[in-house]
């Protein structure tokens, strides 16, 4: 590592200051100023273009003075940061972290003088910066009312943005400029369990957008721990955008003691979209892992008694009763209602077919007691997470899947009493040790308990951290769904394999759905954080095949389904489809027993938010490569530049496209697949159809 202080400078100004630093290739500036009133601020610049014109810093407490005004310089530290580092997985093999880094520590004189440190650090493709809060005699505890930091952007750009919403984030997304937001059409979405919108102009982070002069801009944060997340308030006339943070039963937004420190507030910026989404700025900013030996961990390919229940084929549910009680029913006793998913013998067929075809894990749902009478009651004591059903034989099946090695993913469906979950945690990892389950999938469907929190706020995202931290001394692996999102937090605790923390496939199965752009937004939106548990891989894209009334569709082609592998990155994928339907298409299901959950290098080739991705990807310790390719509504031609590809090799594709007629929602099952010879020169040209995309496997001959 290299990391080297080249000034530090001591000196205490009263007036106005201002301080510049530029990012390590010149691109980018920032400038740190304290106006004559003592609020500090910053600008943000690439080349002369300002990208965050002058934007105010601070912060309101609820029992004490305020951080806003009254400030002086006391010192500048100013420092460089030239390193790489390994993920134990991820999108590339090793990864860069070169910026500069400026800590400006200010004093407000006329309280007591009390201490803050801004701390700026600024790469090639944008800035992160945080407040920090060291140990002083007049500073120990205090409560955070509201976090005053601006972006002032000065423009109308043009938003990708979700409703500000502080229980969730399962929503579409809608591209407006930004003095055309209103986040309360979000209420008309009915089908999210949860929701909390704050108001017309508030939307939710990672919030990208598009500048008229060709900039690609996002506001993001990263290391969100023991703080609330971070949504914006708009200012609609004047382009300002202020942190606004999930508030916790009270009112409160943080409860802080000193020495500690916010999450940082980024900025990636960039004239190609591309460069957004190859962005490492968010994991730079995380911590090292705190997993020392982390041979454990696992990328994962996985299916799962799942997607039946979704689209109504089985229940969770053993009985159909509407109350049931963790210590007075007797489960045994109960009326079976013949459609239970997670059976013993559907356990076997799905382990039989995980065997069958190299996959890692099944994941069951609803294997334990309490799924009756689950939801909508805000009810503490829901699941126990260690019984299971009658028909559920958990040693059995253990032993099992052990036979056919294969790994059983466990469920934890909280219903959002994070109480309960706490409670009973040890008993419930304890038994994922005892009957080898590596890893389990979390869930927070409901209001969440302690009553009146928020999934997002800082009760909660402690708990997140809480279970990731557990479950990594027990060496288990964490999946979250209704979590908060992710902010790079998988650096630190690589046992985070993934998350949900947005609109799912499953939203397919039985809602409006997601748009055929949906999918051409979340890597530019979610995903910069962490991986997403989107679960792709359906192939029967109509529930009418299910049951004759239904009108609900996966808004995609079967092709765009294999290019998901690609374009979604995670270290743990799903064949989210039925076995039965896998096995009527097993040319396609070829592609998704090919493709890695784990890469060497990764290109992202051609990308604008909302209309296309097209990405290439090496697998860990191979020479082989994958391509996905998604499109939106509109059908296009994929451009694919194989000059990735070693010049003096000679490689076989095989190609995965949409049939010529092909359409997500008149055709969307229609699909050709193809074998061709070739070499680093070539431009492979696949016509992608409406709501369509490709998948392409490479192979050196
Ligand atoms: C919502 C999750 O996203 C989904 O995957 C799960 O099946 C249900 N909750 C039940 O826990
Ligand atoms: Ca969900």
């Amino acid at each position: 590592m290299k990391r080297i202080v080249y000034i530090a400078v001591l000196l205490l100004i009263n007036s106005a200051y201002a301080q510049t630093i530029k990012s390590p290739s010149g691109i980018l500036s920032l400038n740190f100023s304290i106006n004559p009133e003592g609020v500090p601020a910053y600008q943000l610049l690439y080349g002369k273009e300002f990208i965050v014109k002058e934007s105010a810093l601070g912060l309101e407490f609820s029992d004490q003075h305020s951080f806003v005004r009254n400030f002086s310089v006391v010192k500048i530290d100013s420092s460089a940061v030239d390193e790489s580092w390994n993920p134990v997985w991820g999108e590339v093999k090793t990864i860069r972290n070169n910026c500069r880094e400026l800590a400006v520590t200010l004093k407000q004189t006329d309280v007591n003088n009390r201490i803050i440190i801004i701390r700026f650090r600024l790469f090639n493709d944008g800035l992160g910066f945080r407040y920090e809060f060291p140990m002083q005699d007049n500073l120990n505890y205090f409560t955070i009312a509201d976090e005053l930091t601006q972006f002032n952007l000065a423009k109308d750009h043009t938003a990708f943005w979700i409703p500000g919403d502080y229980d969730s984030n399962e929503y579409y997304y809608t591209k407006t400029r930004l003095s055309g937001i209103d986040a309360t059409i979000g209420k008309e979405v009915t089908e999210i369990s949860v929701r909390s919108i704050i108001g017309k102009n508030y939307v939710q982070t990672p919030l990208m957008m598009r500048s008229d002069d060709g900039f690609y801009i996002n506001i993001f944060e990263a290391a969100l721990v023991n703080y609330p997340a971070m949504h914006l308030k708009v200012d609609q006339s004047n382009f300002i955008l202020t942190s606004q943070l999930v508030p916790d039963a009270v009112g409160n937004k943080a409860y802080m003691q000193t020495p500690c420190n916010t999450p940082w507030r980024t900025i990636i910026v960039s004239k190609n979209a591309t460069d957004i989404l190859a962005s490492k700025l968010i994991l730079n900013l995380n911590e090292p892992s705190k997993i020392e030996d982390t041979s454990w961990i696992n990328p994962m390919k996985y299916i799962g008694i799942w997607w039946e229940m979704h689209v109504g084929k089985s229940s969770w549910n053993y009985a159909d009763v509407n109350n049931v009680n963790l210590s007075l029913t007797d489960w045994n006793g109960l009326k079976p209602n013949g459609k239970h998913g997670a059976t013993t013998e559907n356990t076997k067929r799905y382990i039989d077919f995980a065997a069958e075809h190299g996959f890692d894990g099944v994941l069951i749902e609803g294997w334990n007691v309490g799924w009756e009478d689950w939801f909508g009651k805000w009810k503490e004591n829901v699941f126990d997470f260690v019984t299971p059903y009658p028909d559920f034989d958990l040693a059995g099946l253990s032993e099992y899947a052990a036979l056919k090695n294969v790994k059983l993913i466990m469920h934890h469906e909280t219903s959002a009493s994070a109480t309960n979950y706490e409670r009973r945690m040890d008993d419930a990892y304890s038994l994922m040790k005892k009957f080898g389950y590596p890893a389990v999938k979390t869930g927070y469907v409901g209001k969440i308990i302690p009553r009146g929190e928020f999934h997002d706020g800082q009760w909660m995202v402690n708990h997140y951290v809480h279970v990731a931290q557990k479950l990594a001394e027990n060496k288990l692996m964490l999946n979250a769904h209704e979590s908060v999102r992710p902010t790079g937090l998988s650096r630190t605790y690589p046992n985070w394999l993934a998350c949900e923390a947005a609109r799912g496939n499953e939203f397919n199965a039985w809602s409006v759905g997601n748009p055929p752009e949906h999918e051409t937004i979340l890597p530019f939106t979610r995903l910069l954080g962490g991986p997403m548990d989107y679960t792709p891989g359906i192939f029967q894209i109509k529930m009418n095949y299910y049951n004759s009334g239904k009108k609900e569709q996966v808004h995609t082609t079967l092709a765009k389904q294999l290019a998901l592998y690609l374009t979604m990155y995670s270290p743990l994928q799903m064949a989210a489809d039925l076995p039965e339907n896998y096995e009527k298409h097993l040319d396609a299901f070829q592609f998704i027993k090919d493709v890695p959950a784990d890469w060497d290098d990764s290109k992202y080739l051609e990308a604008e938010p909302g209309d296309y991705i097209t990405v290439a990807r090496k697998a860990k310790g191979k020479n082989d490569w994958f391509i996905g390719a998604v499109t939106d509504e509109n059908s296009r031609s994929a451009n694919i530049d194989l000059s990735f590809l070693d010049k003096d090799k000679i490689y076989s594709a095989t190609i995965y496209a949409d049939a010529d007629d092909a359409h997500w929602e008149k055709n969307p099952m229609a699909y050709r697949i193809f074998t061709k010879r070739v070499i680093s020169k070539d431009i492979l040209k696949i016509k992608l159809a409406e709501g369509g995309g490709c998948a392409v496997s490479i192979r050196p001959l």
